[in-house]
């Protein structure tokens, strides 16, 4: 029996060592969630937000960005101004409660040919209000080449991160276009339930083979309510035990904490096959 608790056969396991004695605790990150209130198809009163913004802390996650749908179905719905008003008066409510989380501003923004002009007036929210990062989401039902938008964002020095684009089966049905992007740049994010299999098998296994190839890329939870398990901590062990755990903390840890602090995406060395590339 391993006095680590970590059942290790001596002599046997292969597995780095920083690998099996993982740092701990771990808080997360979370760079896409739809937690403010009123504004999306998020949450429908104050009570549901805060129910949401618990079960985050339940889950290890000390900081979220608040990233409501701007543009596509919600054009003028949700505008800069609102979001950030709505981040602080849920960041106040948290704090008479006293819920130990961080909400910072944001967006997910659906891809659009304004979304150059609209951040220079300041109605497209980057990631956590940083101007560094916005986070695009590409329509389910078409494939658009954002090849001119990322010309055009660089040119800015914003760099752009894809919203789960394990889950959008036309760009699965055409990897040419995200390898195009990928050489533009573009970061990506992979959402927990993706890589925990809740979406089929297509869509997990276009969520670990993203993860597991040399690019950027975050993890976030994309949550709109706290009806089903987050994911943030079931997902950094698996990608623990399928990637070792300084690949975990880049993805779950560090490249999140470096979209906050407006820094770029740090990118991970090539390991396993490429779908992509
Ligand atoms: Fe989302």
């Amino acid at each position: 029996m391993s006095v680590t608790g970590y059942n290790i056969a001596c002599g046997m396991d292969q597995t780095p060592v920083a690998d099996r004695f993982p740092r701990a605790p771990v808080k997360f990150v979370n760079v896409h969630c739809h937690c403010l209130p009123h504004l999306d198809d998020g949450p429908e009163s104050m009570e549901e937000a805060v129910a949401l913004c618990r079960s985050l802390t339940e889950d290890a996650v000390s900081t979220v960005v608040a990233t409501p749908h701007q543009l596509g179905g919600f054009e003028d719905r949700v505008r800069g101004e609102a979001i950030r008003r709505t981040t602080q008066l849920l960041n106040d409510e948290l704090a008479q409660r006293g819920i130990d989380l961080v909400v910072l501003p944001g967006a997910e923004v659906r891809v659009d040919e304004r979304i150059d002009r609209l951040l220079a007036q300041d109605e497209i929210l980057t990631l956590a209000d940083a101007g560094r990062h916005v986070l695009l989401e590409l329509p389910w039902d078409a494939l658009i080449d954002i090849e001119p938008l990322l010309a055009q964002l660089s040119l800015r020095g914003v760099q752009a991160i894809l919203a789960h684009p394990e889950r959008n089966i036309p760009l699965l049905r055409h990897p040419q276009f995200l390898q195009r992007w990928l050489a533009c740049g573009i970061g990506l994010q992979i959402t927990t339930r993706s890589l925990l299999g809740d979406w089929g098998r297509q869509v997990k296994s276009a969520a670990w083979e993203l993860v597991t190839q040399g690019r950027r890329v975050c993890v976030a939870t994309d949550a709109h309510d706290d009806s089903q398990s987050l994911g943030m901590t079931t997902a950094f062990k698996a990608i623990v035990a399928r990637l070792g755990s300084d690949r975990a903390h880049l993805l779950c840890v560090e490249n999140p904490g470096r979209v906050i602090r407006g820094e770029e995406l740090a990118p991970v060395l090539a390991r396993g096959r490429q779908v992509v590339s």
